[in-house]
């Protein structure tokens, strides 16, 4: 992961939020230029009935309000994530980090747009967002919660190296309704192991004399 400069001028959340680039993507605050993209892939009832915040129907106008809000939500961070490519960058999904007082526990979230499902972008994106959290801020610990008819989204948690803490219940706007979820949690020091492990090289192997 790379941490890119931000530009002098930034708009407010932009200056706040380092832009983070990685092999395939490009994360940075939504900007309202984004607007119509967003809408056009949030507005799927399957997207919104897996998280907590999504509205279905999804509208430019919702677009327009919750870019317009990122700029004033302290303790957090929203980034829209982009596909790179020769052509340029294509907007493919969101997911970010936040705390909700009264909890103490900052919880990541995360949608990718269905036509970029299965090609490991939601777990690149998020590995990028943790690497950030544990290495720049002072964050100790990230929750995470997936409907329990959702396992691609708890596989993505599994491949983040988040642990399983129990059950609960998650109110999903989409469908007026609380539903059951498995919840996650990663400590910094177990990603700090693993950052380590994955430095090391592969034991030497040799028969037995
Ligand atoms: C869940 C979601 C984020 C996954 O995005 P993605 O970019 O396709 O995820 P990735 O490709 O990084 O990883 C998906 C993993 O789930 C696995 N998977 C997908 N569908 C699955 C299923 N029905 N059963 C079991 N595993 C499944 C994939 O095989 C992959 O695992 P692998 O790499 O070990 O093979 C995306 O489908 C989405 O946005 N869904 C709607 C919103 C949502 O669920 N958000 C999360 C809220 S908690």
């Amino acid at each position: 992961m790379t941490i890119v400069e931000q530009p002098l001028g930034a708009p407010l959340a932009e200056s706040c939020i380092p832009v983070l680039e990685t092999e395939r993507l490009v994360l940075r605050a939504p900007r309202i230029e984004d607007i119509a993209a967003i809408a056009a892939l949030a507005n799927n009832r399957t997207i919104a009935e897996m998280t907590a915040n999504l509205p279905h129907p999804y509208r430019l106008s919702d677009a327009r309000a919750f870019v317009e809000t990122q700029a004033q939500v302290s303790d957090a961070a929203t980034y829209a994530l982009f596909v790179k490519s020769e052509a340029g960058q294509t907007f493919a999904g969101m997911c970010g980090f936040g705390r909700r007082p009264p909890e103490t526990v900052h919880e990541i979230g995360y949608w990718i747009g269905e036509p970029f499902w299965g090609r490991g972008i939601a777990t690149e994106a998020m590995r990028a967002v943790i690497d950030y959290v544990f290495s720049e801020t002072d964050i100790d610990l990230l929750s995470g919660a997936a409907r329990v008819v959702n396992p691609a989204s708890r596989r993505v948690l599994e491949k983040c190296a988040f642990q399983w803490s129990g059950v609960g219940l998650c109110r999903v706007r989409a469908l007026s309704a609380s539903v059951p979820v498995d919840r996650f949690q990663l400590e910094r020091r177990t990603w700090a192991s693993l950052r380590a492990w994955g430095s090391t090289a592969m034991p030497v192997r040799s028969r037995a004399h």
